[in-house]
């Protein structure tokens, strides 16, 4: 019984999407739909990866997840519960986002680390200097932790964010979205704007996160080797459609139809779905 249990918990879909579309220019002379009907499914723990042609509507589905935009249609399940039901503050928490180039604001890292946390007490204005010692104290702690997670040193809480590098930057981005304890977090090619050696650090603590932690992984990439490194499901997606969908690498190294084909062998772009 016990074991039963375990294995419904590990089959536990994490974040479900059903029949999601999203439309721009409704009422217009030319709507587009740039989401079409999409639905996937992720398991707690799991890695999926969106991948698809420049244009088809990656980031697009990724914002439609955490309500950065409102889907037209469909819905998104988190933990089996209908997420447009959840206070949007409580939805991105929950469903926390990485962008391709670290969105952090002027101040030092330890302001943008703990921001999260803060918002949620009440007390994001707060710098280091207006908190009482105690404060100071627990705040150095506790941002810290995050840091070594991601593989940055203590010394790095004071450091202003202007004197960061690309991929420290993007640390810090990982540690100021792993601060609000996540249950699903969203990848937006956090690798894209790193040189090789930034990327693979990235890569690796994804990797460690995904072996360590359940947290679950919704990321998209253009690079199919991170794909099939990191990923265990991945979808393709063309035109805001789901063309085709499996476990990785199988899905790329043996794929099961001729667009997946042509995508993993450089000749598909946006627009080819239609044709
Ligand atoms: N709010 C919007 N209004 C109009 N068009 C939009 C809107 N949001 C996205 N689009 C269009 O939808 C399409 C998909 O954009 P999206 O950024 O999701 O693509 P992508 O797959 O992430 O591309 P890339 O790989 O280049 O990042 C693009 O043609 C974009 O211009
Ligand atoms: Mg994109």
């Amino acid at each position: 019984m016990g074991y039963a249990l375990r294995v419904d918990a590990h089959l536990q879909r994490r974040i479900a999407v059903e029949g999601l579309t999203f439309d721009v220019g409704r009422g217009a002379a030319a709507p587009r739909r740039i989401i079409d009907d999409v639905s996937f499914s992720v398991v707690a723990g799991g890695v999926f990866t969106v991948l698809g042609p420049s244009g088809s509507g990656k980031s697009t589905l990724l914002r439609c997840l955490n309500r950065l935009v409102e889907p037209s249609a469909g819905r998104v399940l988190l933990d089996g519960h209908d997420a447009s039901e959840l206070p949007v503050q409580e939805l991105r928490r929950r469903v926390g986002m990485v962008f391709q180039t670290a969105a952090l604001f002027d101040g030092n890292v330890l302001d943008n680390v703990l921001y999260g946390p803060r918002l949620r007490e009440g007390r994001a204005g707060d710098g280091m200097a207006r908190g009482a010692a105690g404060d100071a104290d627990s705040a150095c702690a506790q941002a810290e932790g995050l840091l070594r997670r991601v593989g940055l040193p203590a010394a790095f809480c004071d450091k202003p964010v202007t004197e960061l590098s690309g991929g420290e930057a993007q640390r810090v981005s990982l540690a100021r979205a792993l601060a609000n304890e996540p249950e699903v977090l969203m990848l937006d090619e956090p690798t894209a704007a790193l040189d090789p050696t930034a990327s693979q650090v990235i890569e690796d603590l994804l990797l460690q996160l995904a072996a360590d932690t359940d947290l679950t992984f919704v990321f998209v990439t253009h690079n199919l080797a991170q794909a099939r490194r990191i990923g265990d499901h991945g979808l393709l997606l063309v035109d805001g459609r789901v063309v085709d969908q499996g476990p990785l690498p199988a899905f790329l190294d043996d794929p099961a139809e001729d667009i997946t084909r042509q995508f993993v062998e450089g000749r598909l772009q946006s627009g080819d779905a239609a044709q």
